[in-house]
């Protein structure tokens, strides 16, 4: 099926924003790192390869990757790095310009930056969120709430710990789930990204070790980089964790913080059997690591189990602690923005203290909301599960009728697919996908050193006929990648490689 909306046209410049037009230099990329980044098949297409280097650039910057304001090496430099002319690397930063990318400013360079948006500019298809839109039911809700102003305008307008009652409602279900829980120990935020970027704000100081998995989600690395955390990879795929790397790191590295997604992990789906997390809980406690485990998938189980015992029941006793995010945002919807904190009382006292630095609290009409929506939960949980599974049957059907060459997991539960290409392309296979109105995730935005260019995450969150218009975009540019890697690998035979390009497989 065609995508719905008309592709926009990625190649015509956007406005720079006229506030980054001249960008303070926030950080530096030298020439051997950002071919790290490129990986070695940037220039795998027929096209020129100026333009390829813009776009996997682009890629970049757009993903997050490259964060704006960074100064890119000189073109010489780059240059040599690539074994290319300097007219490439040239013609590459001059279109990079001319879509707004990067900005030449003098005596520093050529610096990143994001492009203002263009008005009701859209992908026509989006993979790139894995994100459920509203769930059944929860429009009534909005218009019970609202039909109460005046019971809603009595709450107090917003609050930096949350509404009691709406406390007392997210306690009573961690206790029915086998972890005892008082409302004092829990704190109502902005949803779950807001808990985290809150706990290690809180919790990390500069240069404090954390263990995050790789992949992970990549907004949550990027909180705890932010707080100034040293991050530490451990592997997990679509088969698990390597529990005994993890157990290793703890005991080693001894962390401050251990970021982890045990239920259905995002983006693999994993999750973390009841004996490995006894391991890791006992080598956090050795270590005095905190554990803090993201729930917001907690819920998503699609053959419709409900939830089990918390990771954090493990870690109740005086040497282990564990911190609890959870979130409205999968079940419910994102848009409520209604996530929560479950920690000791006293920590939950100190995010308190620290809060009103950043946010004033969390507002009544969205507090009221979710106390509804919590008191429906778990028919909302069937009717959110229900569609998810219907979705992945979909999606899981069609990327293995029509792209038979990758290995498509199977997946209890979760939002998404980490599908394996069998081919270091994801970045070359998303960068193109956006060229024809598809917004994917290359695999490498979700690890902290850039690695996994073989995957590609992809969400079945999206309506029915989005899921088949975004498999079509995907098996054009498979087939287009694999013709130009087969031309590549003939045009090439007998040319020396340059430092960063290996010959690709497919
Ligand atoms: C693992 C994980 N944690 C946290 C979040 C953010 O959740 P929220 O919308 O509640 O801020 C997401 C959203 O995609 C997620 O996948």
């Amino acid at each position: 099926m065609p995508p719905s909306r008309p592709v926009p046209d990625t190649t015509a410049a956007p406005a720079p924003l006229p506030l980054v037009a001249r960008p303070a230099v926030r950080a530096h990329v030298g020439a051997r790192r950002l071919a790290t980044l490129l990986g070695p098949d940037w220039d795998a297409g027929r096209g020129a390869a100026y333009v390829a280097l813009a776009d996997r650039v682009r890629l970049l910057v757009e993903d997050g990757r490259l964060a704006p304001q960074t100064r890119l090496p000189a073109e010489r430099e780059l240059a040599e790095e690539l074994g290319r002319s300097r007219t490439t690397i040239v013609s590459a930063y001059a279109r990079l310009r001319e879509t707004g990318h990067l900005v030449s400013v003098r005596g520093s360079g050529s610096v990143t930056v994001l492009p203002a948006p263009r008005d009701g500019e859209r992908a026509a298809v989006d993979f790139a969120h894995a994100v459920p839109g509203p769930v059944v039911g929860l429009a009534d809700v909005l218009r019970e709430v609202a039909a109460d102003a005046e019971g809603v305008l009595a709450l107090g307008g917003f609050d930096v710990l949350g509404d009691p009652a709406l406390r007392a409602r997210i306690a009573d279900r961690y206790t029915r789930r086998g972890l005892p829980t008082t409302p004092e120990e829990v704190m109502v935020t902005l949803g779950a990204q807001h808990g985290l970027a809150l706990v290690a704000r809180t919790l990390l100081r500069p240069g404090d070790r954390v263990v995050v998995e790789s992949p992970t989600y990549p907004h949550g690395y990027e909180a705890l980089r932010e707080a100034g955390a040293r991050l530490v990879p451990t592997p997990v795929g679509s088969d698990g964790w390597d529990v005994d790397h993890l157990v290793d790191v703890l005991d080693r590295v001894r962390p401050a913080l251990a970021y982890l997604l045990p239920d259905f992990h995002n983006p693999t789906g994993a999750t973390l059997g009841a004996e490995d997390r006894r391991r890791v809980a006992a080598a956090a406690r050795r270590s005095g690591t905190v554990l803090v485990v993201d729930e917001t998938t907690v819920d998503l189980d699609l053959d419709g189990r409900p939830a089990g015992e918390p990771f954090a029941a493990l870690c109740t006793d005086r040497l282990a602690s564990a911190v609890t995010l959870g979130s409205l945002g999968k079940v419910a919807w994102g848009g409520l923005r209604i996530g929560w904190v479950r920690a000791d009382a006293r920590t939950v006292h100190q995010l308190a203290h620290r809060r009103p630095a950043g946010d004033l609290g969390t507002p009544a009409f969205e507090q009221r909301v979710a106390g509804v929506v919590l008191d429906r939960y778990d028919a909302m949980v069937r009717a959110r599960s229900e569609e998810l599974r219907e979705r992945r049957d979909l999606l899981v059907g069609l990327l293995r009728r029509d792209l038979p060459a990758w290995q498509v997991p199977d997946v209890a539960g979760g939002l998404c697919l980490w599908v394996d290409l069998g081919v270091p392309v994801s970045s070359a296979l998303a960068s193109a996908a956006q060229a024809r109105g598809l917004r994917v995730t290359a695999g490498p935005k979700f690890c902290i050193d850039g690695t996994h260019e073989r995957f590609l995450r992809v969400p079945f969150t999206a309506a029915p006929e989005v899921i088949a218009a975004g498999v079509a975009v995907l098996r054009e540019v498979w087939d287009d990648l694999h013709r130009d890697v087969t031309h590549l690998r003939r045009t090439a035979r007998g040319a020396a490689p340059g430092p960063h390009r290996q010959p690709l497989t497919l």
